[in-house]
């Protein structure tokens, strides 16, 4: 049997593979493809706890610097001064190629902030001289929580939209700026490998293609989902379920007030209705009860079981279904051993766990406790993200069609704005007709008293 169908998969791929030279082979023709690159895959350095970057070659003579990847924000970001934690920084007084724009910049996150100034250089990547490119640089003169003791980067690589960019939008970012310059295709992908323990934990072999999808970082299908809005990379939940329990409520509070895919946030962000419910759902048996404290939940403690015995047999796996595009419907199944993290300090016997979701104010936020599960495609050319099943983790993280979506998923959207907006236009339309319906009949009976009062007498 699968002897069998292994050859039938060897004559469909043949067959596809005919078919397919024979479809692409005219497009060969295009004059302006011709000095397009095909993809560039950059090695991601670093690991879950100390963020995953990317190094680059910087200004003339070039300087390497590591950049954190970063899905939800916009600006090229990189340390031009000594500062605590930053071990080396770019000295832009170095490199003949800077240009200083004099425009000051000022950026804050949910923790943290840095402040700058505007400026332009020459980035390119080692092994591929063919893509360098002119950039916007917002040299970081001073920070605040950004940079880490651990941590092994002297800056940021915001991915996002142009609109997110600081000051604001005139300033292309990096990739924006490599697609403009025809040097890569409008797409790219990311695999943050979650490496098992024993093969030395800290380093990953994770890769940030540009320009594509590279079939060795994948196994099976890619799945994909609408981008909603193109901003951050915005998109929409419409369901969720643990266990046998499934979110029953408005799908629209999944996104309250919004869900962005984020590489440069660490932890799974929920709305707070939604965190409480997954709280509610999340343990199998009661066996651990006792230790499924408030302080748990908050990430201050941990959870810690036998050794050698699994998480997955105290917790559910996460599922989480997202908006369709062009038929195609994805669910994540996020298991235990992806939402919780193995702590460091070891005890004889046990092993401890720190809880990597939390209860949000600015919504649902994707980051990369969840995305390492994953390969995901960053397809801005047919503003979709899709996901794969990763060829670069131990876990059993899995990609799946969606089934029976009885909803319009466009109803999942939220959109406090102009909701209230119309509201509130709604309001004032019923307050003029409830005006005018009184107000008619009291006209009539002025005018009747005038008339019988003033003018007949
Ligand atoms: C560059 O500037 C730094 C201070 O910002 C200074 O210490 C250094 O000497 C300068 N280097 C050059 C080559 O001018
Ligand atoms: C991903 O892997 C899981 C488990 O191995 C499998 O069931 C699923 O079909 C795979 N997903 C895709 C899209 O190929
Ligand atoms: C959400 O998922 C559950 C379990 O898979 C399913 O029973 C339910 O119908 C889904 N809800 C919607 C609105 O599709």
């Amino acid at each position: 049997m699968m002897y069998y169908c292994g050859i039938c998969t060897v004559i469909i791929q043949l067959i596809s593979l005919i078919e397919a030279s024979v479809i692409t082979f005219p497009f060969y023709q295009e004059e302006h493809n011709r000095n397009l690159v095909k993809t560039v895959d950059m090695t991601v350095g670093g690991n879950f706890d100390d963020g995953y970057y990317v190094s680059v070659n910087i200004g003339t003579p070039p300087q390497k610097v590591s950049l954190l990847i970063d899905t939800g924000s916009s600006n090229l970001g990189i340390a031009a001064s000594a500062a605590l934690h930053v071990r080396s920084y770019f000295q832009l007084n170095k490199s003949e190629t800077f240009h200083l724009e004099g425009k000051s910049l000022k950026v804050s996150y949910l923790q943290g902030q840095w402040e700058g100034m505007l400026g332009s250089d020459l980035i390119s990547i080692p092994g591929s001289p063919s893509i360098t490119t002119h950039c916007n640089i917002a040299c970081i003169l001073s920070s605040n929580k950004i940079f880490s003791k651990d941590s092994d980067w002297q800056g940021l690589l915001g991915l996002a939209y142009p609109v997110l960019a600081k000051p604001d939008s005139s300033v292309t970012p990096y990739f924006d700026a490599l697609v403009a310059e025809e040097k890569v295709k409008n797409i790219f992908s990311i695999i943050l490998c979650e490496k098992p323990q024993h093969t030395n934990g800290k380093q990953s072999q994770g890769k940030l293609v540009l320009g594509g999808v590279q079939d060795y970082l994948h196994t099976g299908e890619i799945l994909y989902t609408r981008i909603h809005k193109e901003w951050f990379y915005e998109v929409i939940l419409t369901n969720m379920s643990i266990g046998s329990k499934y979110w029953a409520s408005s799908c629209t509070e999944l996104n309250n007030d919004k869900t962005i895919i984020d590489t440069g946030t660490s932890a799974l962000y929920l709305p707070q209705k939604v965190f409480s419910w997954v709280k509610q759902s999340l343990q199998k048996s009661n066996v651990l009860q006792n230790q499924l404290t408030e302080e748990f939940w908050e990430a201050t403690e941990d959870v810690c079981i036998q050794k050698g015995r699994s998480v997955s047999e105290y917790f559910h796996k996460i599922v989480m279904s997202f908006d369709e595009t062009m038929n195609s419907r994805v669910s994540l199944v996020v298991p235990p051993e992806l939402y919780l993290l193995k702590s460091p300090k070891t005890m004889p016997g046990i092993d401890c766990y720190k809880l990597g979701i939390s209860s949000s104010q600015a919504g649902t936020v994707i980051g990369a406790i969840i995305l390492k599960g994953f390969y995901i495609i960053f397809d801005r050319e047919n503003r979709r993200i899709g996901f794969a099943n990763s060829t670069c983790t131990d876990t059993v993280a899995a990609v799946i069609q969606t089934m029976n979506l009885h909803l319009d998923p466009s109803v999942c959207a939220y959109n406090s704005k102009e909701k209230s907006e119309l509201t509130l236009l709604f309001i004032t339309y019923i307050i003029l007709a409830v005006f005018l319906s009184c107000t008619i009949p009291m006209l009539m009976m002025l005018a009747q008293w005038t008339w019988h009062y003033i003018i007949r007498k």
